[in-house]
């Protein structure tokens, strides 16, 4: 049985014997020349996964066979006889980047692996693999492929005591009792699974975490991970608690303009560098829920991320200062604070900084229109923060395929530049020339079998990982290569299960918070309906904030005759969410309080929509289920059985949200359900 630990690096012997053949014949050996961490861990990859696809042994050498080789090497150590060949390739080829080419010279076949640098010799080799992985042909090939994105980074919200927030995989991966001297096995394939998809860089520890992990007692932990990590390319990054000179360092005060607070950050720095010299550089959250940042002092974001910055700058190290702010004071609408606080700053943080926005302007919703400060900060390097975690979304509990989300945000038009300008223009730096670009995944990862609980929630964790390696593909292919690489290439299986997975984001959308409703879930733990809470000590913690419902309507009218948070985007955008009719009916109660009766673009009233919207989502998910009956052929047991479990309770559960909200809602709207709404029973 199959417990879902190998993730999407299965490779599994293929069954198809035409095709075993044909990539058999074509790799007949393989010649790899190189002896580094780096390369070893390249060599030992490509042997572990051809031996399991095709099931044959395979010995490594220098040597270069007559014909049907495979033959991996960087760029000076490829046999001179393909120099010419690859010559234009080379020219090409960005940093991390690789060539995988299919040659023919005198009748004779080869297939070259090849890079400026190791690390891109690394992921061309997962990159070959997952090609057989999901039985691609490999007679002709042509791929010159290299990152989009500088930094691809994981967050693990973990703390030190094993408890991860918002984690619903187990306990934290990270077993600070036995480090340094104890090397989980775990954190090896936890390496090999990022770098198969590109990921370079790690943050070990929770933004709200405490400053012990800066003291030497973990440091010494810290940099054992980062040994296990460095052959695969990623950097270990920590957060950085603001308080940290007070808290461990015994000074009075953690200001930032303070000679002694900046002089023990940079010994800090110089302190970490010299365990991790290749140390990536810190996170902060100041000044954001409750945490402490420079504000308390009567100082700004810039002073505070400026002193962390000239601490790492001399090691090349960067600092990622989060823009999630809200405060309790200004509660006219929290969507609007994070843009209000920051882009005053555009062009004052310096070069090794890096602004960390949420994809959204609230807090990871099933939708949100794209955070307005991407394209608003044209002298300022920003970076994309997505949830990998399901915090909103169901936990690991629910199937929701969040590459569909994310292509959804990264493929919005900001239209700062004119039509056309994406976020993820934003994000890859081409629409206004940055130095650091960067996208992070909240990481969904645990101590669970299966690393993420849900078996689904791999897909997750591999789309967030293709997605920050290149921002423009699409969610469908991400969904099929995932599938084919952890189930089977079964077109019975992966046609509907395609399907399955690109819809699961919508259906989420529309069992929990359809048309624009948002932030709805219970307190605290953010599972399940609440929309009827107002009791919480801050209003922007109240689902009712949100919501707005009352006897004329229900959202939150955030164009110019109210909050005017639509003023935040680009004049076009603007116009379009401003306007009743044209702003896009999937976030109409984001922008507007709309009435009850006021009738959609498909002549029906908002109400009907709305129990109509909440009955498909229900619906959909019964489908899904059902849709899963039929893949038991295709998949183990142990694993057929997980998610149909899994599907039962998401069913049910959908269930609770259409009726408790329906419910809820009818005493303003006063109005019966329609026909196609079960009712609640
Ligand atoms: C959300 C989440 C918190 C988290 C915060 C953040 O509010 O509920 O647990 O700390 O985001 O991103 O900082």
């Amino acid at each position: 049985s199959d417990n879902g630990y190998d993730l999407w690096l299965k490779y599994q012997k293929i069954e198809n014997k035409a095709l075993l053949n044909t990539y058999k014949n074509t790799l007949n050996s393989i010649s790899f020349t190189g002896n580094t961490a780096t390369l070893n861990a390249a060599k030992e990859e490509i042997v572990r996964g051809l031996s399991g696809l095709l099931n044959h042994e395979y010995t490594i050498s220098k040597a270069v066979a007559s014909t049907n080789a495979l033959i991996i090497a960087t760029k000076e150590h490829i046999d001179s006889q393909f120099t010419e060949q690859l010559k234009n390739d080379f020219t090409q080829l960005k940093k991390n980047g690789f060539i995988i080419k299919s040659i023919t010279k005198k009748n004779r076949k080869y297939t070259i692996i090849t890079s400026n640098d190791e690390l891109g010799v690394l992921y061309g080799v997962f990159n070959f693999l997952r090609l057989i992985q999901t039985h691609k042909s490999i007679n002709d090939l042509h791929i010159v492929d290299a990152p989009t994105i500088d930094i691809r980074l994981l967050n693990h919200w973990d703390n030190l005591d094993r408890t991860v927030e918002r984690g619903y995989a187990g306990e934290s991966i990270w077993n600070w009792h036995k480090l340094p001297d104890f090397i989980d096995q775990r954190y090896i394939d936890y390496a090999r699974a990022n770098a198969s998809i590109g990921i370079n860089g790690t943050v070990l520890t929770n933004v709200n975490s405490n400053a012990l992990i800066l003291t030497p007692q973990y440091m010494e932990k810290v940099t054992a991970l980062a040994n296990v990590f460095r052959p695969y390319g990623i950097k270990v990054y920590l957060t950085a608690r603001f308080s940290a000179p007070i808290e461990i360092g015994g000074l009075s005060t953690a200001d930032p303009l303070h000679k002694e607070v900046q002089q023990w950050w940079n010994d800090k720095a110089k302190e970490i560098y010299s365990q991790i010299p290749d140390f990536g550089g810190f996170l902060v959250k100041a000044n954001s829920e409750g945490q402490p940042g420079p504000q308390n002092y009567g100082r700004n974001h810039v002073d505070g991320a400026k002193m962390l910055a000239t601490a790492v700058a001399p090691y090349g190290g960067i600092v990622m200062w989060r823009a999630f702010v809200y405060s309790e004071h200004d509660t006219d609408d929290r969507a609007k604070q994070a843009y209000t606080e920051f882009v005053p700053f555009d062009g004052q943080f310096p070069d090794n900084v890096i602004i960390q926005v949420k994809n959204g302007a609230i807090d990871f919703q099933p939708r949100e229109p794209f955070h307005p400060m991407f394209g608003a900060m044209p002298k300022t390097n920003v970076m994309m923060e997505f949830q990998i975690t399901q915090e909103y979304l169901g936990f690991s509990t629910h199937l929701v395929f969040l590459p569909k989300l994310y292509q959804e945000v990264l493929s919005s038009d900001t239209y700062v530049k004119g039509k056309g300008t994406t976020v993820a223009n934003v994000i890859d730096g081409s629409l206004h020339t940055k130095k650091i670009t960067a996208m992070a995944g909240v990481a969904n990862i645990g101590s669970d079998f299966n690393w993420t609980g849900h078996p689904f929630a791999q897909a997750n964790w591999y789309g967030f990982g293709r997605l920050a390696w290149n921002p423009h593909l699409s969610a469908k292919e991400i969904a099929d290569e995932w599938l084919r690489s952890t189930f089977s290439n079964k077109d019975e299986f992966v046609e509907p299960m395609t399907d399955l997975l690109i819809n699961s984001r919508e259906t989420v959308v529309n069992y929990m918070t359809p048309l624009g409703l948002h932030h709805i879930m219970d307190t605290n733990h953010h599972y399940g309906p609440g929309p009827w809470v107002s009791n919480l000590s801050r209003p922007e913690w109240n689902p009712v904030y949100y919501h707005k419902a009352d006897s004329l309507g229900i959202g939150f009218n955030r164009s110019t005759d109210g909050s005017n948070a639509v003023s935040q985007y680009s004049k076009e955008l603007k116009t379009i969410y401003n306007n009743l009719e044209s702003c896009p009916e999937e976030l109409l109660l984001w922008f507007h309080h709309v009435p009850w009766n006021y009738k959609l673009k498909n002549g029906d009233t908002l109400w009907n929509n709305m129990a109509l919207t909440y009955q498909k989502g229900v619906n959909e998910v019964a489908q899904m289920e059902a849709t899963w009956k039929m893949m038991e052929p295709y998949v183990d047991n142990q694993r057929f059985q997980e998610v149909n479990m899994l599907l039962k309770i998401q069913l049910k559960e959908a269930n609770w949200w259409k009726n408790a909200c329906m419910l809820y809602f009818q005493q303003y709207a006063n109005l019966p359900f329609p026909n196609g709404m079960e009712k609640p029973t």
